[in-house]
């Protein structure tokens, strides 16, 4: 298992479409488990394959948030949404890519989503509230979109520009 780095944006790799995964190899499985290793690490609930500079559309997740819960390590390939809810939800998102930055971001409340598992079975579920939330913050990285894409761009300003000084001070360290 290995901690792969996470990129800060602003980074280019972070604004493209990533690629349908086409192999179903032990080289995925490892990628699989890497991102997992990395996103606990971290810490954080998602973490998509852009994140760490693999543009395939892969993503990890688990929401369980209680240390009374069992964990609930999920890995999503070509994950695809099928059904949203009118119902929305509101929640304060943040970015493994956009460290300590936090900020209301409205989305549906409710998705049914399909994926193709680690073990190249299609699976498919309905997720809610802040497993829809997280299930589609991650597929937009995979489209090359970030949750600041939702904010007014004065505010997105302010972020990308903290960003840019956090990476020249991670530069000189
Ligand atoms: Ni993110």
């Amino acid at each position: 298992m290995t901690v792969r780095k996470i990129l800060i944006h602003p980074d280019p790799r972070l604004k493209k479409v990533a690629e349908p995964v086409t192999d179903f190899d032990d080289d995925l499985r490892q990628l699989g488990v890497d991102m997992l290793e990395t996103m606990y690490d971290a810490p954080g609930i998602g973490l998509a394959g852009p994140q760490i500079g693999v543009m395939k559309r892969i993503f990890v997740m688990d929401c369980i948030k209680s240390e009374d819960e069992k964990p609930r390590p999920m890995v999503l390939i070509n994950p695809k949404v099928t059904w949203t809810s009118e119902e929305m939800f509101t929640y304060e998102e943040g970015c493994l890519s956009i460290p300590d930055q936090y900020a209301d971001v409205d989305r549906p409340a409710a998705v049914k989503a399909e994926w193709t598992d680690l073990d190249g079975h299609r699976q498919s579920e309905r997720f809610e509230e802040l497993w829809a939330t997280c299930v589609q913050h991650e597929i937009d990285h995979l489209d090359g979109k970030l949750f600041i894409d939702y904010l007014k761009p004065l505010k997105r300003q302010m972020i990308t520009r903290k960003m840019q000084k956090l990476k020249r001070e991670l530069a000189r360290d």
